[in-house]
């Protein structure tokens, strides 16, 4: 990957200067980058027993993107096209960075890590590379964890990477439908940098689990990792394979997007119309439009792109956000607050002023 001819606008030293001063964080770049390939829901209708109609009034999905490995997209090079993506962005190189962290629960193999082919990919040099696991909830998580080694000192410029190709995990036959419907591909990409103004960066934060509720949402490689009362084949498809129980998690998620967003507000007195732009997890039109609703959000401050990505695990909150950086709707000052739930189960929060 070639670097930008673009000068660099940070110092990738400052951090090692910076003298116990407080610091702020900001996001300088945001990019994305999704597969070539769209399965829209009437290629699904061919493989399963389903209808556009019902995917759409269920999920508010149209389509969404799959990865290839054909067409040499794996985690690392679609996280890589991203991260370069919001380098551009950001006009800076990745010898700029100091630090790649990537969400994700699919990367290529299980070890290297998706972070440390990224660095090597971009030519990022000899620097702190490492994935994180949190599903759907990981890329809030990773912006938190970056938000503190920055603030600490202990970082300066960050790739921040979210990206899965969760379809590899998703069983397109009819004993599958009631999942791989909402799945698609994708990575998005932040690059978020020390700023002079400690009043950027994280607000306030939550990250919450409730690990007894893993059998919601898994990904088995053995016949014993099954719950004990899980009716499976044992074999074949089951193995590998991301079952879901869709209507408890659907309860959860809707109970737990409304009281995430008020535990995150009550943190800061501040009222949900106070706040410029909820950057969702895309999980479930329903699910979203339900969080809207509670809070009398106008349509714009909660952006909606499922209809076209389907649900990306780690990549949607900032592909999101990549989408609304391009449109211009975001400003510095601005106040956005980024919500992601998903397997473990988790959910989090995490509120910038930009
Ligand atoms: O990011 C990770 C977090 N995951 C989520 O947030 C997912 C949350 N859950 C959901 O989004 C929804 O539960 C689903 C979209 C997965 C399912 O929607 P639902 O409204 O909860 O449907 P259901 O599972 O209650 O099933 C309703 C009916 C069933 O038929 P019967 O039993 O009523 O006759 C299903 O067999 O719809 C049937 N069904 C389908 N029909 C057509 C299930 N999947 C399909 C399908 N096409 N693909």
């Amino acid at each position: 990957m070639s670097e930008t001819n673009q000068p660099s606008k940070v110092d990738k030293h400052a951090v090692h200067t910076a003298g116990g001063a407080r610091v702020g964080a900001t996001i300088l770049g945001a990019g994305m980058a999704l597969p070539k390939t769209v399965l829209t829901n009437a290629d699904l209708e061919k493989l399963m027993d389903t209808s556009d109609e019902w995917i759409r009034q269920r999920t508010g999905i149209t389509q969404r993107r799959i990865a290839k490995r054909e067409l040499g997209e794996t985690t690392a090079s679609l996280g890589t096209r991203a991260l370069q993506a919001a380098l551009d962005d950001a006009g800076m190189r990745p010898t700029d960075l100091d630090q790649i962290v990537v969400a994700t629960i699919t990367p290529d193999m299980p070890t290297p890590s998706a972070a440390c082919q990224i660095a090597a990919n971009l030519g990022a040099g000899n620097i702190a590379a490492f994935d994180l696991g949190a599903a759907c909830s990981g890329f809030v998580f990773a912006l938190n964890t970056v938000d503190a080694l920055i603030r600490s000192g202990n970082a300066r410029n960050v790739g921040v990477v979210g990206a899965d190709i969760i379809t590899r995990h998703v069983d397109y036959s009819d004993r599958g439908r009631g999942t791989s419907i909402l799945f698609g591909d994708g990575a998005g990409a932040f690059v978020v940098t020390g700023s002079d103004d400690p009043d950027t960066g994280v607000l306030a934060r939550a990250m919450h689990t409730d690990g007894s509720r893993w059998p919601d949402l898994f990904i088995p490689r053995a016949d014993d990792d099954f719950p004990a009362d899980f009716d499976h084949d044992g074999h074949g498809v089951d193995i590998n394979c991301l079952h879901m129980n869709g209507r408890a998690v659907f309860k959860f998620a809707v109970s737990t997007f409304g009281d995430l967003i008020q535990e995150t507000l009550d943190k800061v007195g501040l009222k949900p119309e106070d706040v410029d732009h909820y950057v969702c997890h895309q999980s479930n039109k329903r699910i979203l439009d339900a969080a809207r609703e509670r809070f009398g959000l106008p349509e714009e401050k909660l952006h909606i792109n499922i209809d076209r990505y389907g649900n990306t695990v780690a990549a949607s909150v900032c592909l999101c956000f990549s989408e609304l950086k391009a449109a211009n709707r975001i400003k510095p000052g601005q106040l956005v607050m980024f919500l992601g739930f998903g397997a473990g189960l988790t959910w989090g929060s995490s509120l910038w002023r930009l």
